[in-house]
């Protein structure tokens, strides 16, 4: 425990979760940690001061200009007794304060007065998080070494679902025990930045949805893909850093607003995107749409009229756009998704050979609970030397554990 007896100033500012801030003082002293807590003026409306004493042992500090504090420990000692400083949740707001030095409260004074090393787990609206002028403030901290955990993705408080959300206080409370065992001279320098995201500066390439097969003008062969897992994994992907464009099909799902979308009809549109996407320093590529086996042979220019009793339409093989990015010469780590109803492991290993991939992440859509259009799916991951089981859970939780086995594969790639 990298924490023990290690001076720890929590900031709280002003968003919904500082309720768990409490929870997060229990962990940090779990691991050992000496925790004193301050407040930013808006955050005791989330959380009362009177809650985190109890649970610190300490005297929560507010106020910048309190006689009977600066009595005790005066702002300046503060910042000099902390050894590390953790603002958790950090509002938009009190990044874009740290961004530009204001120093208009207790929080943002502390942090211009002292040399501990600042770490901060950022919790805002998706759209709040993705606002250039919030982007640019996370890459002045960034340049500063001020370590940044998450945020994560998910449903949000206010119904959105995107990047934004604060970890969870054990992830927190484990990121900062990880990283003092990482950097042990990190609490009194500044001099380490320190990469928390597995996939940063990973530009990865994920196909997501069905394909639709034009038969005339009006109508096409298509099938019943929600493209929810393809665009789980374009948010856990961003979340943990990547660069990531999404090719997907139609479907009836808002992209993540941080990705570089290409929306694409037929197979052949997606196999060109696909191979388009791949040729620019694509390090990881995800093939997760359900494309089409076969398309028509000659689509009709006008609307097909009812007037026979039998209509034959003809079908060709649509190219293999996974298989086709695997035989690259520089090919991308490649991972592909089997659906099988019968004999998984025997269809997914040989799909994995078949395909020259790098990884296989196979499902039983013989159980109608998961996978298809469903919430939930459960996968079963294959290498040529090993395997892993993802055990039922909801798309975007799943998609978080196939990238973190992607991520620990990419790195022996
Ligand atoms: O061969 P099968 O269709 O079962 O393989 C499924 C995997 O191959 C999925 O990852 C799917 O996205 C990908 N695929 C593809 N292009 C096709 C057919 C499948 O990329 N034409």
């Amino acid at each position: 425990m990298a924490l023990h007896n290690v001076n720890v100033l929590l900031g709280v500012t002003g968003g919904i979760a500082a309720y768990k801030a409490p929870d997060l003082v229990r962990k940090l002293t779990g691991l050992g940690a000496n925790v004193r807590v301050v407040l930013s003026p808006s955050a005791n409306s989330f959380v009362t001061p009177l809650s985190l004493q109890a649970v610190s042992g300490n005297i929560v500090h507010q106020h910048l200009l309190d006689p009977e504090a600066e009595a005790g420990m005066g702002h300046i000692e503060l910042a000099r007794w902390a050894d590390a400083i953790l603002i958790a949740p950090a509002t938009a707001h009190c990044m874009a304060k740290l961004a530009h030095g204001f120093a208009d409260d207790l929080l943002t004074t502390l942090v211009l007065a002292t040399t501990a090393h600042i770490f901060i787990a950022p919790a805002m609206n998706q759209q709040m998080w993705a606002a250039q002028a919030t982007q640019d403030n996370l890459n002045i901290l960034n340049e500063r070494d001020i370590t940044v955990f998450g945020p994560a993705s998910g449903e949000q408080a206010c119904g959105d679902m995107g990047v934004g959300r604060m970890l969870e206080t054990h992830e927190i409370a484990d990121m900062l025990d990880q990283a003092i065992i990482n950097q042990p001279s990190l609490p009194s320098s500044k001099s380490h930045p320190i990469t928390v995201q597995p996939l940063s500066g990973k530009h990865i390439v994920i196909t997501a949805g069905p394909t639709r097969e034009a038969i005339d003008p009006v109508r096409y062969i298509s099938n019943h893909s929600s493209g929810k897992m393809g665009y789980s994994l374009a948010v856990q992907a961003l979340a943990m850093g990547a660069n990531v464009t999404l090719i997907s099909g139609p479907v009836d799902l808002p992209a993540p607003l941080e990705c570089h979308l290409v929306p694409v009809e037929s197979a052949l549109d997606m196999h060109t995107a696909s191979l388009h996407a791949v040729a620019d320093n694509c390090d990881i590529f995800i093939a997760c749409a359900a494309v089409a086996d076969y398309r028509v042979i000659d689509i009709s220019e006008h609307k097909i009229k009812k007037n026979t009793d039998k209509l034959t339409i003809n079908l060709v093989k649509n190219p293999d756009i996974l298989a086709d990015v695997a035989a690259l010469p520089n090919s991308p780590f490649t991972v592909g998704f089997a659906a099988e109803t019968h004999d998984l492991e025997h269809y997914a290993k040989d799909k994995l050979a078949r395909k020259k991939l790098n990884m296989i992440a196979a499902n039983d859509v013989s159980q109608s609970d998961i996978g298809f259009n469903q919430h939930d799916n459960a996968l079963t991951v294959f290498t040529a030397e090993t395997q892993f089981i993802l055990p039922k859970q909801d798309k975007l939780a799943l998609a978080a554990e196939l990238l973190k086995i992607v991520a620990q594969e990419v790195s022996k790639y």
